[in-house]
Parts: C-alpha cells; sequence; structure tokens
C-alpha cells in the first residue's frame, strides 16, 4: 500500500466481493464497500469525524492473503481485492461484540437509547443474544451531570466520538478519557462537574454516542408531576420540532404535523400550546434596540467604550462559553434572554394574566429539537422546562397517543403586542454575523478582540451544521 498524498482525480479500481469498483485515490474501503452496494459493520466509525478505529468491528480480509484491516480507517489501493464476509470475520465480529457485551449492563429494555442504539442492532444483526464471557459491569450508577446531560459509564464502548466531536467540532475540550480497561471513563479535567467546566452543554456529545453512555436528562416524570400536581401546563413548539419527532418515532418525514402535535400535548393534558417561532422577530428587534443604544445612535463611537459588537446565543451556552473563554468580551453579551426563555417568560404571563392566575401555578414547557436548550432552564423560575423531541416522544408512548391518527389543531395566540423585527429604519440597518457552531464561535470571538470585527451584533447558534430548531 502507497502512503504518498492521495490525489481525488486519480481512480482506483479494485473489488469488494468480487465487485469491482472504481474510485478516487484517497477513498476509504468502507465508503468504497457502499458504492458497490455492500454494507460493512461499524461502531466507533462516525462519518462526520477522523479515523480512530478503536473496534475493529469493520475488519477485512484484503489482497487474498487473508491480512485484516480496518475498512473505516483505510483507503483502497489499486488492484486490491476486498472480502467482508467470511465465517472467520463473522466470528471476528461476533466475538468483539460478545467481549463488549461482557461489559455491558445487560438492561436495553431500560435503556433511555432502546432500539436506537448502535451495539443493540450489532448484537441484533449477528445474532448475539447474551456474552459467552462473564458479566463484569461493576456498580457506577448514573452520574446526573445536570438538568441538561447524564453519563453511564457502565454503558460506554470506548469508541471516542464524544471526546473528539467536543475536542475537535466543537473545540471545547470540556472532556477527555481517563484510565483504562474497566476504569475507562469519558470525564472532565480534574472530574470537575460539567457545570464548572468549559462545558457549553451544546449536547454534541450525546448525539455522537452510539449507546446510552451519554444522554440527555430526561425530565419528563417532573413535568408529569407537575401535571399531577395540578399546575397549569402551557408549552410552546419549534418549528422544526415536528420532523425531530417524526425522526423519534421512525415514521416517514411529515407523518406528523405541527397541527397533530398542538392536538397531542393538549391531550397530554396542556393547557395552550403556542408557536415559538413568533419569539425570534421579537428576540432580534429587542436585541437591535440594544445595538442602538449601545452605539448611542452613533456608528463611528469606538467598539471598547460601545460594548460592539452585541453578542447573543440561542441558548445560555453561548453566554457560558463566552465568559469561560473570552472574558474580556462578557460585557458584550445581550441583556436579551435566548429566544426560548424570552418567550417562556411571555407566553406565562399572558397566559397566568388571561386565566387570572397566579404564575407561579403555571408551568411551561418548551419542546425543541436540541438538548442545549435545556441548559439554563428552570435555574431562575422552577416551573420553567425545556424537553427535547425525544422526551415529547417517551411523553407521547407512554401516555397511548398516537399522534399520526390525531386531527390538526392550530396554535394558540399569544395577546400581547411583541415588538416586531425592522420596525424602524435604523433597526433594519444593523449589521448581523450568525456564526454556526463554536469552533466557528472562536474565530469570531478573536477578531472582536482583535478589533478586526465590523458586525454590530453576533449571533452565536450552537450546531455546527445548518440544523434548524
Ligand atoms: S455538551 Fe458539548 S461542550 Fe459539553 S462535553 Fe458535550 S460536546 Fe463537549
Ligand atoms: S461515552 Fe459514548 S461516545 Fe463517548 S466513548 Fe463512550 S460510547 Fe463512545
Ligand atoms: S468501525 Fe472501524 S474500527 Fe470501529
Amino acid at each position: 500500500m502507497s502512503h504518498h498524498q492521495p490525489d481525488p482525480n486519480k481512480s482506483v479500481t479494485l473489488t469488494i466481493d468480487g465487485i469491482p469498483v472504481t474510485v478516487p485515490e484517497g477513498t476509504r474501503i468502507l465508503e468504497a464497500a457502499k458504492k458497490a452496494n455492500v454494507n460493512i459493520p461499524t461502531l466507533c466509525e462516525h462519518p462526520d469525524l477522523c479515523k480512530r478505529a478503536l473496534c475493529r468491528i469493520c475488519v477485512v480480509e484484503a489482497d487474498g492473503r487473508g491480512k485484516l484491516i480496518a475498512a473505516c480507517a483505510n483507503d483502497v489501493w489499486e488492484g486490491v481485492s476486498i472480502v467482508t464476509t467470511n465465517q472467520r470475520l463473522l466470528n471476528i465480529r461476533k466475538t468483539i461484540i460478545e467481549l463488549i457485551l461482557a461489559n455491558h449492563p445487560q438492561e436495553c429494555l431500560s435503556c433511555i437509547r432502546n432500539k436506537k442504539c448502535e451495539l443493540q442492532s450489532l448484537a441484533l444483526n449477528f445474532g448475539v443474544g447474551g456474552s459467552l464471557f462473564e458479566n463484569d459491569v461493576g456498580e457506577r450508577p448514573p452520574q446526573i451531570e445536570s438538568e441538561t446531560l447524564v453519563r453511564n459509564m457502565d454503558k460506554c464502548v470506548k469508541c471516542g466520538r464524544c471526546v473528539e466531536v467536543c475536542q475537535e467540532v466543537q473545540t471545547i475540550r470540556a472532556i477527555n478519557t481517563s484510565h483504562r480497561s474497566h476504569e475507562y471513563e469519558i470525564s472532565t479535567p480534574y472530574k470537575q462537574a460539567l457545570e464548572e467546566s468549559f462545558c457549553t452543554f451544546c449536547g454534541k456529545c450525546a448525539e455522537a454516542c452510539p449507546v446510552g453512555a451519554i444522554y440527555e436528562h430526561d425530565q419528563t416524570a417532573e413535568v408529569r408531576a407537575a401535571l399531577a400536581a395540578g399546575q397549569k401546563a402551557i408549552a410552546q413548539i419549534s418549528p422544526a420540532l415536528a420532523a425531530a419527532v417524526n425522526d423519534e418515532l421512525a415514521l416517514a418525514a411529515d407523518t406528523i404535523t405541527a397541527g397533530k402535535l398542538v392536538t397531542a400535548i393538549k391531550l397530554l393534558g396542556f393547557e395552550k400550546v403556542y408557536d415559538a417561532a413568533i419569539a425570534a422577530n421579537a428576540v432580534n428587534s429587542e436585541i437591535e434596540g440594544e445595538v442602538q443604544k449601545r452605539g448611542n445612535g452613533s456608528r463611528e463611537k469606538p467598539q471598547v467604550t460601545a460594548k460592539l459588537p452585541v453578542i447573543s446565543g440561542c441558548s445560555a451556552g453561548a453566554d457560558k462559553f463566552v465568559k469561560n473563554f473570552y472574558p474580556d468580551l462578557a460585557d458584550h453579551l445581550t441583556t436579551v434572554k435566548s429566544p426560548r426563555r424570552y418567550f417562556a417568560s411571555v407566553i406565562k404571563s399572558n397566559y397566568a394574566k388571561e386565566a387570572g392566575l397566579d404564575s407561579s401555578s403555571v408551568t411551561s414547557v418548551s419542546f425543541l429539537p436540541c438538548l442545549a436548550h435545556k441548559y439554563g432552564a428552570g435555574i431562575k423560575d422552577e416551573n420553567d422546562f425545556a424537553l427535547t423531541a425525544g422526551e415529547l416522544a417517551r411523553m407521547l408512548k407512554l401516555a397511548g397517543i398516537v399522534v399520526e391518527t390525531l386531527p390538526e389543531k392550530a396554535f394558540d395566540s399569544v395577546n400581547v403586542d411583541l415588538p416586531k423585527q425592522g420596525s424602524c429604519l435604523q433597526a433594519s440597518l444593523v449589521k448581523k454575523e450568525t456564526i454556526h457552531g463554536y469552533a466557528q464561535a472562536r474565530k469570531v470571538m478573536e477578531a472582536i478582540c482583535e478589533g478586526k470585527c465590523d458586525a454590530e451584533w453576533v449571533e452565536i447558534l450552537n450546531c455546527p451544521g445548518d440544523n434548524p430548531c
């Protein structure tokens, strides 16, 4: 195998299980196999992360000599013949799965990732019902980290995805691996609580985890308890929620609509369901007003005195990011709440007033796909929860509500005048820069420190991609 820099303009021809394929130089065996419609099983591999080759589930034979190599970590080479399935490979993969299961709690039915766990699917596909090896799981209970994340290291399969996404994709470096073998765990430096670490609660580690080792802190029981205690519950749902619930329930896209969710959430016992999209314009307008106030009507004021650009975020994690890494920029942070919190307080006081209730008897729940919104929810106000699409799906299943069969209902209307974005000429001239993810945020924060950012408003969105929530 050559080790020169691959040239993607050159083609390589090889065979995968006897099927000839031609792919650009530098293509991994895993991807070449996909092109030949051959599926090689994987566990540690993640399409958006670097090659780690830790689990060896994807081993294949190369070159007809029985040489074993990891398909996820090796590129193809000219003329190679790859074998992806035979009895030997099957036995190797089964043994790896059995060894992992020997170190894994046998509690799939009660696991939050049941039916969505990559280890469980592998075990099913390879017919591994349990492990031949003695199960030697220790006694480490889940660590409830915060209202956002839970870690259960007994379930960790040591794939390293979470660490890589935190360190390389988000550049936060809040978590790392420590110890080996039984003691192996994903931990913060000096085992600090996540709140005290650099963690921004972006939730990307939980999204990357193939099993139930890092996951959202499920608060459905707390919401059910509030309803049972006679609290009046109101909800806001984000425009992207319906798509995320379809995904959670493994339904075709568009099966569940926002209108069906309104009906379903009311069946759960909620009094009102509002459209969270309304908040965005109002919050934008408030921040534009703040930009103008800080600039004191003049665009010439030096950045340092005017504290421009104003920095805002879609979740409270963005504030933590700025305070942790760029404390000198802390007074650039907006004083306006995040759209979720802003709207939660609007709908709560609006509903309490309409219903003639004290707001302490109203519980507000925001249903948003991204678990980053859980961070900071309920800190100042105990009757404020942020639940993910997964938590909503679990509440609906538990209540036996089959959302797809329900009629649609309209959102409830908020009877207050909210500020409208661009409502004055000045505001619409605000120069805004929107940032996706913390790696990009870091670059922009550095530009602000060096006086090289000419935006008047910098908005940090939690996710590196374009995922709306
Ligand atoms: S939530 Fe985000 S910042 Fe925190 S540990 Fe996970 S990936 Fe890192
Ligand atoms: S916690 Fe999850 S993502 Fe992280 S190493 Fe363990 S199994 Fe992999
Ligand atoms: S998927 Fe290739 S080594 Fe884990």
